[in-house]
């Protein structure tokens, strides 16, 4: 029986996003995205890989839910791929669409409760070629997707999320380079986040009909300074504005802090934001994904030692006005991506948003760790993994146990996948997958997942 219990109805699920394990990348009419582009240059991604092929779920969909469900999972997060619904970002496919249809019929069928993300990076290209996200039309050209992946799924998908990671997609797409489509303008990367939260703004009203829930899933972190000199505050400040607060506020209060546009203001972002706009954005949400990784320990000092970058190739900052901040290794173990392990961080972070942000449902709609995985007799025994996602959980049933109203939690990732800039090198799955045959060996993590979320708890 378990001892620490989590509520009825839960969500044990895990998640994965389109490119990073579809492959298929021009079957059945799919149009080429930012992804397929940025993977392709020299130079973007370790060892030149991409997701051309990745893992084969395009073709192997059916064999990974028949998994999951066999493991006992009983949700599963993907992301639908924009390029595939709507080549070149305008019309229908209808073939791209039969994809997801089939996908949440086989879900359905296992008793899985489908959670499906709208974008997770993957633009089409022709909507880049247009300026993409630091053009407020890409805003309007997500809501017309929206509508069109909401149409044909609605019947069978409720819970829909808007942008995952928009800090990600704008700070790393379009400031630091790291991410496609590698552009390095901190004006231009201001201009994506708030067009990113337009998205969702727009797009929110239209995906509640047919008795949906909308989400969205921005990426939070604990942040701590490494001092309390004045200075590592402020610096504590301003990566706390621009990694949470500012999403949060836009998100769940309709308004940016003041703080954080005051920093802005050098980039031109005041002149971004329209009257209306954060009426738009604000308060649409019936529910909120978080994706929690780790805590961030900053320190004034740009000499202070630095952490692990969020790509091979990092070389400029994604922080506009904080560009100076250093990230500190505070000494906790690290993942294979040299992110500390702090589940405190996350419970912090759940009972910060549940004060601060009250009366809205949460979900962890990430939370893993990427390790080196053997595989041995043929079993992957990854016991640092089962670790994390424990010590994660126990977190979780720590929150709700002061109250916070925790609906759900996702592991990343289902099954080894492309890691962005790392390629294949990084492997976050619960399943693991042999890259030269697709075979995939469900590791030690995920047989005991499956039991946490059969019993409902740990045990
Ligand atoms: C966040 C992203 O949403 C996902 O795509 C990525 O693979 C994981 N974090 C791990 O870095």
């Amino acid at each position: 029986m378990a001892t620490r219990g989590f509520p009825e109805g839960f969500a044990w699920g895990a998640a994965t996003a389109s490119y990073q394990i579809e492959g298929s990348v021009t079957a059945d009419g799919r149009g080429a995205s930012i992804w397929d582009t940025f993977a392709h240059t020299p130079g973007k991604v370790l060892n030149g890989e991409n997701g051309d092929v990745a893992v084969d779920h395009y073709a192997r969909y059916a064999e990974d839910v028949a998994l999951m469900g066999s493991l006992g999972l009983n949700a599963y997060r993907f992301s639908l791929s924009w390029p595939r619904i709507q080549p070149g970002g305008r019309g229908v496919n209808g073939a791209g669409l039969d994809f997801y249809k089939r996908l949440v019929d086989e879900l359905l069928e296992q008793g899985i409760t489908p959670y499906a993300t709208l974008y997770h990076w993957d633009l089409p290209q022709e909507l880049q070629d247009a300026g993409g996200w630091p053009e407020r039309d890409t805003a309007y050209r997500f809501a017309e997707y929206a509508q069109v992946a909401h149409e044909a799924l609605s019947d069978r998908v409720k819970h829909w999320m808007t942008v995952n990671e928009p800090w990600c997609a704008a700070f790393l797409g379009y400031g630091s380079g790291d991410h496609a489509p590698g552009l390095r303008s901190s004006a231009q990367a201001v201009r994506a986040a708030h067009h990113l939260l337009l998205a969702h703004g727009l797009a929110a009203p239209l995906l509640k009909a047919n008795d949906c829930l909308v989400g969205a899933a921005p990426n939070l972190y604990a942040v701590t300074p490494v001092s309390d000199s004045e200075a590592d505050l402020d610096a504590a400040r301003r990566i706390d504005g621009l990694q949470n607060r500012f999403f949060l506020d836009a998100l769940l209060r309709g308004s940016y802090p003041e703080d954080v546009v005051a920093d802005l203001e050098p980039f031109g972002f005041a002149d971004v934001v329209q009257p209306g706009d954060l009426d738009l954005i604000g308060g649409k949400v019936d529910f909120l994904g978080i994706n929690y990784y780790s805590r961030h320990t900053v320190s004034a000092d740009p000499d202070a030692a630095g952490m692990v970058a969020t790509s091979p190739f990092a070389s400029a900052s994604p922080w506009p006005g904080a560009e100076s901040v250093a990230f500190v290794n505070a000494g906790r173990p690290v993942t294979d991506m040299g992110w500390e392990v702090d589940p405190g961080g996350l419970h912090e972070i759940l009972t910060r948003v549940a004060k601060e942000y009250p009366s809205v449902p949460l979900y962890i709609t990430e939370n893993g760790a990427a390790y080196v995985d053997t595989v041995a007799d043929g079993g992957v025994d990854d016991q640092e993994r089962l670790d994390y996602i424990e010590a994660h959980l126990a977190a979780c049933h720590d929150a709700i146990a002061d109250g916070v109203p925790l609906k759900g939690y996702f592991a990343w990732s289902f099954l080894d996948n492309f890691e962005w800039g790392w390629g294949y090198g990084k492997r976050f799955g619960l399943v693991y997958v042999d890259y030269e045959t697709q075979v995939r060996i469900p590791k030690s993590s995920a047989h005991w997942y499956g039991r946490v979320a059969r019993h409902n708890g740990l045990s």
